[in-house]
């Protein structure tokens, strides 16, 4: 597959002109949304102010790349962690109060200064400490002398829906906790962040001090009910080639479980792609692909290793390139919600999907 890397800059544009003067960070965990983090992590990290990741190996991951920008492990992780996390100079997401003390006594015992974000719960019931117990939580951190309470965040449940009122709900919970400081004439830490994609589509009044857009930096929308305030452009393109084309005779069952048969006599290709490299098996019968800018049905069970595509009466030779997400020059396209919903699946599943048996190829 190829990613385009400029496009992937125009995204970042964009998003940091829409938000501006919020900071960006760049959510590069999951491989960069399967982009292939080796290639998009180099050529963006200059240009983001931080880097969101979901585990500490992510994030020692692109330390090894060379990276230096400031990296955000944005899940929960263990105590054990935390000199790896110290050792990497990567920030942690303090999201329990056994956390915070945990970092504070692993920094004091390593003689260093760990930088966190404190992490409220205001509604998505996953990681963090729950808007109604975050005092005592924020009174700690101010006592955590190896500490530097860089950030404080949270993260929406709904932020992409039409209706927005729980997302409205998260912010008056985020905002009510930030008024804390205010109550005891203190400054908020400098990094207050809460908006995903959705939310900086939708919600302006939650880019804070800096958004964390994931899926939108790589060109796709959250959902279909989305309002698409801004304009970004996929990255992606995903292809094969035909391995093998034949006819089939009418009738004659295709594929593994006999699902599909032609009426007539019909020109089957084969592609080298299964669900083994992240082709959902679940498309069967239903995906399409694209050959010389024109749509072929997927036809007959998708196998780990390879899938077959009916050309019908069309002359499709071996060697043929085959479109399986992405445009074509003839502006026909196949994009990520098309598979999402062959798939009965989200956008996000499909792109972090694609195994690592797929090359990536990084166009500049
Ligand atoms: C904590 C956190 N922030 C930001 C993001 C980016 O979200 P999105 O891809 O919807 O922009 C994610 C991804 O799920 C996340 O877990």
């Amino acid at each position: 597959m190829d990613v385009s890397l400029p496009r992937l800059k125009q995204n970042l544009a964009i998003i940091r002109s829409h938000v501006h003067p919020a900071k960006v960070m760049v959510v590069l965990k999951a491989n960069a949304y399967g982009h292939g983090v080796d290639g998009v992590a180099p050529y963006l990290a200059p240009l983001s102010d931080y880097i969101g990741v979901a585990i500490v190996e992510e994030g020692v991951q692109l330390r090894e790349l060379g990276i230096r920008v400031p990296i955000l492990v944005m899940g929960a992780i263990l105590a054990e962690q935390l000199p790896s996390l110290i050792s990497h100079g990567l920030t942690l997401a303090a999201t329990s109060m056994a956390v915070l003390e945990a970092a504070e006594a692993t920094a004091r015992e390593a003689g260093a200064r760990l930088k966190v974000h404190l992490k409220i719960d205001t509604g998505m019931e996953r990681v963090g400490v729950h808007e109604y117990d975050a005092e005592a939580f924020l009174e700690e951190s101010l006592r955590c002398d190896h500490l530097e309470i860089e950030g404080i965040f949270s993260h929406f449940a709904n932020s992409d829906a039409a209706d927005l009122s729980h997302a409205r709900l998260q912010i008056a919970r985020f905002e009510r906790v930030l008024t804390l400081y205010e109550r005891w004439g203190i400054p908020t830490p400098p990094l207050r962040h809460m908006a995903n994609s959705g939310a900086i589509l939708q919600l302006p009044e939650s880019h804070f001090d800096m958004v964390r857009p994931g899926l939108m930096l790589y060109g796709i929308y959250p959902g279909r009910e989305v309002r698409r305030a801004v304009e970004v452009w996929p990255a992606l393109t995903w292809y094969s080639r035909v391995a093998q084309s034949k006819t089939t005779l009418a009738g004659r069952p295709v594929s593994y479980g006999s699902t599909w048969r032609p009426e007539l006599d019909s020109r089957i290709l084969t592609i080298p792609c299964g669900y083994g490299d992240g082709y959902f098996r679940r498309m069967t019968n239903q995906a399409q692909v694209m050959i010389r800018g024109r749509k072929y049905p997927q036809v007959g069970r998708i196998c780990m290793d390879q899938f077959m595509v009916n050309a019908a009466e069309d002359e499709i030779p071996e060697g043929e390139q085959v479109v399986l997400l992405g445009r074509a020059p003839s502006g026909e396209e196949i994009t990520a919600e098309d598979l999402a919903q062959w798939a009965g699946t989200n956008e996000y599943e499909v792109c972090t999907n694609i195994s690592a048996r797929v090359p990536r190829m990084f166009t500049m």
